[in-house]
């Protein structure tokens, strides 16, 4: 069976439909799960949430879902403007809005945590499910994080919130896709935690939509190509976002 893992859109509508579009072309992919961060900096929040509520059996709440529902605590300005922005358009007001109120229930009804066979499947991290950053740099300078993270799964972890695509290994090693020619095939027994990165934002300096294909035998990472430059148009033609957020995803930083 094979499983697409896409996170972190971010109200990024164009990589989105580019994405989906490229699992649809695959013809096999038999489910996609989001990994959470559907809201924040981008400018279709909305138009998202509706396409993941419609084509992904599961999507798990990502650390920007948990600021839109309650606060955007510890968020710099730019996050912190994007979510109240976000509030605004999605929060159901007095007047009743049928799409608006089943929208706000959907995404206040995203779990945590989704187990997949023996693999986890989070946002952040298995110690803290929502906001812990698990960095590529930990496998070098904080091997006892990586340690107390494998001892917590029982198989691998499936991750995104750092938007940068890669594969922890238990020694610890960290491997961009690159570095293992996009794909990699699991050894029996053997644990590991893959960040599938992010499909509306990526920040390894690839503009690229980046997602993950699983199946029973490893883990593919595939890049998309999609109109940038139409999504900063919208930030440019929106007072109401911050036209630097629209910038970075020409270099994807
Ligand atoms: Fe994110």
């Amino acid at each position: 069976m094979k499983i697409a893992l896409i996170s972190d859109i971010h109200g990024n509508l164009e990589a989105l439909e580019a994405v989906f579009a490229h699992i649809d072309e695959q013809g096999d992919v038999e489910e996609v799960i989001c990994l959470g961060d559907v809201v924040g900096y981008g400018p279709n929040p909305e138009e998202c949430a509706d396409l993941l509520s419609l084509r992904c059996k599961t999507t798990l709440l990502g650390n920007h879902d948990h600021a839109l529902l309650n606060a955007p605590l510890g968020f710099n300005r730019i996050a912190a403007g994007s979510i109240e922005y976000t509030r605004r358009i999605m929060e159901p007001g007095l007047l009743p809005d049928g799409r608006k109120q089943e929208r706000w229930d959907w995404l206040k009804s995203l779990p945590e945590r989704h187990m997949l066979g023996k693999d986890l499947l989070v946002h952040a991290s298995p110690r803290d499910n929502i906001f812990e950053y698990i960095l590529s740099d930990d496998a070098h300078y904080a091997k006892e994080k990586i340690f107390s993270i494998m001892a917590m799964i029982a198989r691998n972890v499936y991750v995104g919130h750092t938007h940068r695509p890669g594969i922890i290994t238990e020694e610890p090693r960290f491997y961009t896709p690159e570095e293992i020619g996009m794909s990699y095939e699991f050894e029996p027994d053997e644990k590991l935690i893959i960040n599938v990165s992010s499909v509306g934002q990526p920040r390894d300096r690839d503009p690229r939509s980046c997602y993950a294909t699983v199946t029973d035998d490893g883990v593919t990472f595939h890049r998309v190509a999609y109109d940038v430059e139409a999504v900063i148009a919208k930030f440019e033609a929106n007072e109401n976002l911050d036209s630097r957020s629209g910038e970075r995803l020409r270099e994807g930083r």
